[in-house]
């Protein structure tokens, strides 16, 4: 270190510095042209394997209950699915009636069966959603659409979880914890899960035939059903975590949806997990309203500018598919910044706040998750 000869600027050669612009010109003219935009064979090669986009066609639908079924699917011309980690999330964007719309769905099936071909996706009629419902009750065996790559942390990764994983699971929040049941009796995973799966009424849970007859094949396996309202049993469910909880080698996976989250989050501070070790996956998130206010979303996109009306109970993302304006989006709960826009005035609400410092400096939000609470303005970037 003592040898090290730090110069002052003024030190430096002044006209070797002022000889660079030349030289870099020479060496650019000297140098081999090169396509940039053709896409290397590698390049080609991982795109066919991991493709952004896949169109995909409807091969079957299975009745899980009857309010769940499952989409059995395979890419429109043949070629391979990309391979998936067991918990993540591909989004389906499809045409209805002439509007383009994005949701994002677990894939619910065993990684494994993306070698032959084939992708599951589970729905549930939920009437709150246009997408879901359209899918419960109007998709055609051989009706094609739209999926992105797998996308999504909600997985195990040994690098970053523990080995064993405690998971809290809600109404569809199974459908990942579903996705690693099989993973791990299929020998993809390996790790250990204790399941948790609340649901209000007994004929709510789905794939329990099935979990019940992984879980006696495979001692990595535990699953716990909790009926009733976890609020009322709030003791019975800590308690239970509790017990299952090793020791702070144990990563909590919480699956379901914003009251899951925050009554979890306020109880779990207790174990002190580091934040690595605690994993959420949501769906849209929601905003119950006492009273329904309704204000105007102006909204910039390519130039054009619109005029809507949004509500306090709806996303801004559902706003604008009410008036048939379409944005990108991927994770719908404010993850993946694809629908990132910048909030030029108004008030809002964000759910499940993940931006980044810089976005809530500057004031960009996701519409996929932002309530309105006044007359907004809006430009998409
Ligand atoms: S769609 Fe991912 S952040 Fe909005």
């Amino acid at each position: 270190m003592n040898n090290l000869e730090i110069k002052q600027v003024q030190d430096l050669d002044e006209l070797a510095l002022n000889n660079l612009a030349d030289k870099r010109d020479e060496w650019l003219k000297s140098a081999n042209e090169i396509d940039l935009t053709k896409k290397t064979e590698i390049e080609t090669y991982a795109n066919y394997l991991m493709p952004e986009y896949i169109n995909v066609v409807v091969k079957r639908i299975l009745s899980e209950s009857s309010e769940y079924n499952t989409l059995v699917l395979r890419s429109e011309d043949g070629s391979p699915l990309p391979f998936f980690k067991a918990g993540q999330s591909s989004a389906v964007t499809i045409s209805i009636d002439g509007n383009k719309m994005t949701r994002s769905y677990p894939l619910s099936s065993n990684p494994e069966e993306t070698k032959d071909g084939e992708w599951r996706i589970t729905i549930k009629n939920n009437e709150e959603d246009y997408v879901s419902f359209y899918l419960f009750n109007n998709l055609k065996i051989g009706e094609k659409f739209q999926m992105s790559a797998p996308f999504g942390d909600f997985y195990y990764n040994p690098l970053r979880d523990a080995k064993n994983i405690i998971s809290v699971c809600i109404d569809n929040g199974i459908i990942p914890i579903y996705s690693m049941v099989q993973a791990i009796c299929n020998n993809v995973e390996d790790f250990n899960l204790t399941i948790f799966y609340l649901a209000k009424k007994e004929n709510e849970f789905i794939f329990k035939e099935e979990i019940n007859e992984y879980a006696s094949k495979s001692n990595k396996i535990k699953i716990n059903y909790i009926l009733g309202d976890y609020n009322d049993s709030e003791s019975n469910l800590i308690n239970k975590i509790n017990e299952a909880y090793i020791n702070s080698e144990t990563s909590i996976f919480i699956s379901g949806n914003e009251q899951l989250l925050d009554f979890l989050n306020k109880r779990l501070s207790d174990l002190n997990l580091p934040k690595k070790y605690i994993r959420y996956y949501s769906f849209i998130p929601s905003n119950k309203v006492k009273k329904v206010s309704k204000y105007t979303l102006t909204i910039h996109i390519n130039d054009e500018k619109y005029e809507i009306p949004c509500y306090n109970n709806k996303t801004i993302m559902q706003a604008l598919e009410d008036s048939s304006i379409y944005i990108p989006s991927k994770c719908q709960v404010g993850i993946c910044g694809l629908c990132r826009s910048e909030l030029v005035f108004g008030e809002v609400r964000i759910v499940n706040d993940k931006r980044s410092k810089a976005d809530k400096r500057y004031n960009y939000i996701h519409p996929c998750s932002t309530y309105p609470l006044s007359d907004i303005e809006l430009i998409v970037r």
